[in-house]
């Protein structure tokens, strides 16, 4: 039998190159150099073969053999080269899903309200959650007997104020004793915001929480007047509201700024409330007594000070009738926000 050497070789070297698997690779192993392949043949009709056809013949099969294992085996290293690199970018391999969080709607408010102060000057600063009495109620001007002071009114801690006998640590009740640790540690001018949190053992109903957000607000300098105050908090308000809000500042009482006011807003924004006064913040100007405590100079400094209620303020700005649903984790209302 003759056998066309050079054809062979070709269709080996095509055989190969389209092979596309390793399966289909083997198969063209077998086809050529498998127990029943063809260059066994070619050997296997060697013996009858005459003395010029042996070495023809014998040449040309150890050449196909040579070319086809070699050929073979530099095709397996690209295909397996080309399935690893199909596997790392296989796209329509479904992507393993991480959940995407989003911000509380507590901390976006606390953000965004401290945005406004800070772009008119006012750095943000932060107190401790476990107060003494010191800071929380008597630098404060809050009398012993102050009803505030009682334990229905402040979580109170087991553990005594190392610097006062029979005082007691607490959990502070409002962010207004961040007032007198920055004034301790600063001198004036300043202007500062203090966001975080505060408790109270209230029953917790659609608008009571033992623990919500306060933003405590000082500014302390010379001649600060309670125009600055109102000025300041109306630019606040269009800032934060809108323009079309409208603001009254109506008289109260707090034992820490003299005179003092609440102020009260009214605006079409607020679905459902429109024509109501919704109370915003408390705010007056600095008492004596806080200055003297923080241990200013009497006479020396003037200043103001504004605490507000973050749930209170995302309530109204969002239309949320219940407090409690910002601590009760159900991801559908969170992630509106
Ligand atoms: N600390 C007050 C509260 O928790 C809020 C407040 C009122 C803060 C008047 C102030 C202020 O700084 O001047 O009810």
């Amino acid at each position: 039998m003759s056998w066309d050497i050079e054809k062979i070789k070709a269709d080996v070297a095509a055989d190969v190159a389209s092979a596309s698997s390793l399966d289909a690779l083997e198969s063209v192993r077998l086809k050529y150099l498998g127990k029943k392949g063809l260059v066994q043949e070619m050997y296997g009709g060697l013996s009858e073969a005459s003395a010029d056809e042996k070495k023809l013949i014998g040449k040309g099969a150890n050449d196909i053999k040579t070319l086809a294992e070699g050929l073979i085996a530099d095709r397996k290293i690209a295909i397996s080269a080309q399935s690893k690199r199909a596997d790392a970018i296989d796209v329509t391999i479904p992507g393993a899903q991480r959940g995407v969080g989003t911000q509380h709607l507590i901390n976006q408010t606390v953000i965004e309200i401290c945005d406004v102060f800070e772009r008119m000057g006012f750095v943000i600063q932060r107190g401790p959650e476990i107060e003494t009495e010191f800071h929380n109620f008597s630098a404060l001007n809050i009398p012993l007997d102050h009803p505030s002071r009682d334990s229905f009114d402040t979580f109170y801690l087991d553990q005594e104020d190392p610097q006062v006998k029979g005082h007691y640590l607490l959990l502070r009740s409002h962010t207004s004793p961040g007032q007198i640790r920055v004034m301790k540690q600063h001198k004036p001018p300043m202007a500062v915001i203090i966001p975080g949190k505060v408790y109270r053992p209230d029953a917790v109903d659609a608008s009571h929480s033992f623990m919500f957000h306060q933003i405590e607000g000082l500014l302390v300098d010379k001649n600060v007047t309670f125009a600055d105050l109102k000025g300041l908090l109306t630019a606040f308000c269009k800032k934060y509201f809108g323009d079309d809000v409208t603001m009254r500042f109506r008289p109260h009482f707090f034992p820490f700024t003299e005179p003092s006011a609440e102020v009260d807003i009214q605006s079409n924004i607020f679905k459902g409330r429109a024509g109501k006064w919704l109370e915003i913040l408390g705010c007056g100007m600095v008492h004596p007594k806080v200055f003297e405590a923080a241990g200013y100079p009497a006479g020396e400094y003037t200043g103001f000070a504004f605490g507000m209620g973050v749930e209170r303020i995302a309530m109204l700005k969002h239309g949320i009738g219940d407090i409690r649903t910002f601590v009760e984790n159900d991801i559908r209302f969170l992630r509106q926000y």
